[in-house]
This record gives structure tokens, C-alpha cells and sequence, in this order.
């Protein structure tokens, strides 16, 4: 959608003070042991909740206030960006990123480090570069900002809307973009050698249902997934307008079955009629797939957005909105699919045996399910093709899979690979996933290469 841009305030005042008469008319009824914050539901379902913050508004103590009551994860509105990061090159300033980091941090919330590498707010040195000089600096830029972060993040946007809009699902020209369509996995990769504990985001805006562009992307995910590109999560900004796409819960869906999270990053909605429902959407959609793991809202109170239609769930007196209760009573109402939290990933040697393979598999689990993450081992020879045989518990049985094909549930499962994983280079590996219902499964998965 077009954002209309703040140019601001006096104007505004008016709309503001009738939208918080609206609100207060508005009170939901709860049941005595229902969450009464953003935060606290979302946690409930095992999800955070977040805001886009401004360092430069952490000394007004009613935004601090509903900051460290309501929400459980942080994101800088811009002071992690280039141009705020390196303004000039080689020379780093974290001055306000760190407040952000440690803003966070000390309220027990999770900090996503927005964003490595854009074709926009790019310090002028950077704009004026082009070629191999531009990709050595940019991939120094995620080196150092990822590495001076490194173990305090916990999602990075590595790129940030690199495709582009209508029709064509491509990429987007930038002067980064001309550096070599491979820019986009260098970052990536370099983004996981300085923090390996940050999970890697792609993230963009106009994604918001199954189109051209987020096609565009999920194909590309889709490829890195293949080919080891370390890919971890997807973000969408989710910038909307007065109504939504009916896909847009598919859409997660559907990347969320390539095997990496989902995440809402960047949320705000044009006020109107809509608003309120519009919100409630978007979060029951994201408890509706497994692996959404948190959504973050683009400010706390209208009057802190940069835009200029009231899409936030606070007004600027700090009040709660129509469209907050809205989304809490979605959290409350929501079920319970859980997703995983940040997977510790068991590894194995190889083993040593030509054209075998070998798998082990990881488990998160809540009461009443779990999400399986297994991991194929190739030996010593390249494998061509694999199946893996994995003994449910009685009770259990699979929901959903990515990055394979189950046959057998509920008892022994077995999981054969999908055309872009079957082949894997001697001593590499792939992986899949899979969810499933009751307990998840103890014993060592058997591989076998076909
Ligand atoms: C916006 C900020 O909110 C503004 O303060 C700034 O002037 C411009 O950028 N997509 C993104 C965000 O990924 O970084 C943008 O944030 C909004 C659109």
C-alpha cells in the first residue's frame, strides 16, 4: 500500500482526541484469568509481542510506561541502520543502537536488530559506491554490526525489501542489487559467521497475502534452504491500509513449510472502520501457524508513528484503542499451537560410511505437541536420495511437515526428501520438520539412502 507520511501536527490533535472518545466507549469483558497485556498473551502462546522503538523518546515516561508493561520484544524504529551505524566508513558509532539493545535487554525483552543491509538510509558514502569496492563494504558493514551485537539478538533483518513491487517478483534495482544478484546470500552468510546465535531474517513489506513479490521470495528462500544459504526467518512488515488479503495466513503458512519462522515485523494499520478487525487478523493468523513466532507493531502510540492515519494501538494521550483490545482478546482467544524456540540443533559426526547417511533430531515441546526438527547426515559419499524412518510414541501423530514427505502416521513415519534436498555432498547435511500431536519422539531416527 502507499503510506502517507507524517507532515504533521496540528490537524492530527483533533483526530487523535476522537479516536481515544471512540476507544474508551469500548470495554470487552475478560475472564478472570485472561492475560490483561500484549505481552503476557502472546507469551501465553508462546510468542512474543513487540514494538518499533525510538531512542529519542525513552525519557517520556508514558511511552517507557507502556514500552515495559505491554511488550516483550524491542526493534530500532532506525538507529541500527546504515546510515546510523557507520556514518562514516570504517567508523562505527552504536551510541543509540546500544541504548535500544540495553532499553531492551534490561526488561527481559528480546531485541530484533533492524536492519544490515537496505537500498535505503544508506550513509552518503555508501550511495556514492559502487562494484567490488560497494560489496567489500557492505559485507564489512554486516561483519562489524552483527559481530559488535553478537549473542544479544535474537533475529536479525540481514536485507531489508531488496524485491521488488508489482508484477514482475524480482529483485529491486539498488546499487547493492548491482554489486551481483549473489548479494543478498553473501550477507547472509557473513551475517552467520560474525553471530551465529541470531536467527537471519529476510524482510519486506507488500507481502502481505500471495502475490507476485512475495512469490518472488519465497522462491529465493525457497533456494537458499536448498542450497545451505543460512535463512532462518521470514519477516513482513505488514504496513496496511483498510483491508487485508485473504491469504494472508496462507502466505505465512506457506513459508513457514520451507522451514524457516515467520514473523510480523513492522505492523500498523490505517484507521478506520477496519482498523480493529484488521489487527485481530493479522494476530489470529499468526497463532494459527506454528512457527510465526512474534509480532512487533511499527510504534506505540499514534503520535510516535511515521505515518500520518493513526495506525497504531495506543493514541497520542497514551490511551489504549479499539484496535488493542481488539488484538488482546485475539491473543487471549487464540489457540495453542506453540512454535519453536530457537531449536538447539544436536549434532552428530558424519558417519563414516560411504553412500550412507545418518539423522538425529532435535524437539520442541509443549503440552499436548511438539515441533521435530531432523537433521540428514551424508558420510564420506555424496547421497542422491534419503528416507528416514521415525518411531511415534503412541498418541502421537503429524501434522504438518516441511522440507520432506511423510507416509505412515500416525506409528513409524516415514520421511522421504522433496526434489531440492534428496541430494546431499559427502560429510553435508539437510534438514526437515516436522509437527505432530502428544509426545514427540525419543529414539535416533533410522536414515536410509535410496
Ligand atoms: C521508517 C521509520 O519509521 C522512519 O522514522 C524513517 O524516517 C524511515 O523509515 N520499512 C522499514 C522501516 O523497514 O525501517 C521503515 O522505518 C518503514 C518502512
Amino acid at each position: 500500500m502507499q503510506i502517507r507520511k507524517r507532515p504533521r501536527r496540528t490537524a492530527l490533535l483533533a483526530m487523535v482526541s476522537a479516536a481515544a472518545t471512540a476507544a474508551t466507549g469500548l470495554v470487552f469483558a475478560s475472564t478472570a484469568d485472561a492475560a490483561t497485556t500484549l505481552g503476557a498473551s502472546a507469551a501465553e502462546k508462546g510468542r512474543y509481542f513487540g514494538a518499533a522503538i525510538a531512542a529519542g523518546r525513552l525519557g517520556d515516561s508514558t511511552y517507557t510506561r507502556l514500552l515495559t508493561t505491554e511488550f516483550t520484544s524491542v526493534t530500532p524504529e532506525n538507529e541500527m541502520k546504515w546510515d546510523a551505524t557507520e556514518p562514516q566508513q570504517g567508523r562505527f558509532s552504536f551510541t543509540n543502537g546500544d541504548r535500544i539493545l540495553n532499553q531492551g535487554l534490561s526488561n527481559g525483552s528480546k531485541v530484533r536488530g533492524h536492519a544490515l543491509l537496505w537500498h535505503a538510509q544508506q550513509p552518503g558514502w555508501a550511495q556514492s559506491l559502487s562494484g567490488s569496492a560497494l560489496r567489500n563494504a557492505a559485507i564489512n558493514h554486516v561483519t562489524q554490526v552483527a559481530g559488535h551485537y553478537k549473542g544479544k539478538i535474537y533475529a536479525w533483518d540481514v536485507v531489508n525489501e531488496a524485491f521488488a513491487d508489482g508484477g514482475s517478483g524480482g529483485r529491486r534495482d539498488s546499487n547493492l542489487q548491482r554489486t551481483g544478484n549473489d548479494w543478498i546470500e553473501a550477507a547472509f552468510r557473513a551475517a552467520r559467521a560474525a553471530d551465529p546465535a541470531a536467527k537471519l531474517c529476510y524482510n519486506d513489506y507488500n507481502t502481505d497475502g500471495i502475490n507476485a513479490k512475495s512469490t518472488g521470495i519465497y522462491t529465493m528462500v525457497r533456494d537458499f534452504k536448498a542450497r545451505g544459504v543460512p535463512i532462518d526467518c521470514v519477516g513482513f512488515q505488514s504496513h496496511l491500509g483498510t483491508g487485508i488479503d485473504s491469504s494472508y495466513q496462507a502466505n505465512l503458512q506457506r513459508f513457514a513449510d520451507l522451514g524457516v519462522d515467520v514473523q510480523i515485523t513492522e505492523l500498523d494499520v490505517q484507521q478506520g472502520g477496519n482498523q480493529a478487525n484488521i489487527y485481530a487478523t493479522v494476530t489470529r493468523a499468526c497463532l494459527a501457524v506454528a512457527r510465526c513466532t512474534g509480532i512487533t507493531v511499527w510504534g506505540i502510540r499514534d503520535s510516535d508513528s511515521w505515518r500520518d492515519d493513526n495506525p497504531l494501538l495506543f493514541d497520542g494521550g497514551g490511551n489504549k484503542k479499539a484496535a488493542y483490545t481488539s488484538v488482546l482478546n485475539a491473543l487471549n482467544a487464540g489457540g495453542t499451537t506453540t512454535p519453536p524456540s530457537s531449536p538447539p540443533v544436536t549434532t552428530s559426526p558424519p558417519p563414516s560410511g560411504g553412500g550412507a547417511c545418518a539423522a538425529t533430531v532435535s524437539l520442541n515441546s509443549w503440552n499436548g505437541g511438539y515441533v521435530a526438527t531432523v537433521r540428514v547426515n551424508a558420510g564420506s559419499a555424496p547421497v542422491n536420495g534419503w528416507t528416514v524412518a521415525v518411531a511415534l510414541p503412541s498418541g502421537s501423530a503429524v501434522t504438518s511437515t516441511w522440507n520432506a514427505t511423510a507416509t505412515g502416521s500416525p506409528g513409524t513415519v516415514s520421511f522421504r526428501n522433496v526434489t531440492y534436498n534428496g541430494q546431499i555432498p559427502a560429510g553435508g547435511h539437510t534438514e526437515f520438520g516436522f509437527q505432530g500431536t502428544g509426545a514427540g519422539p525419543t529414539a535416533t531416527p533410522a536414515c536410509t539412502v535410496t
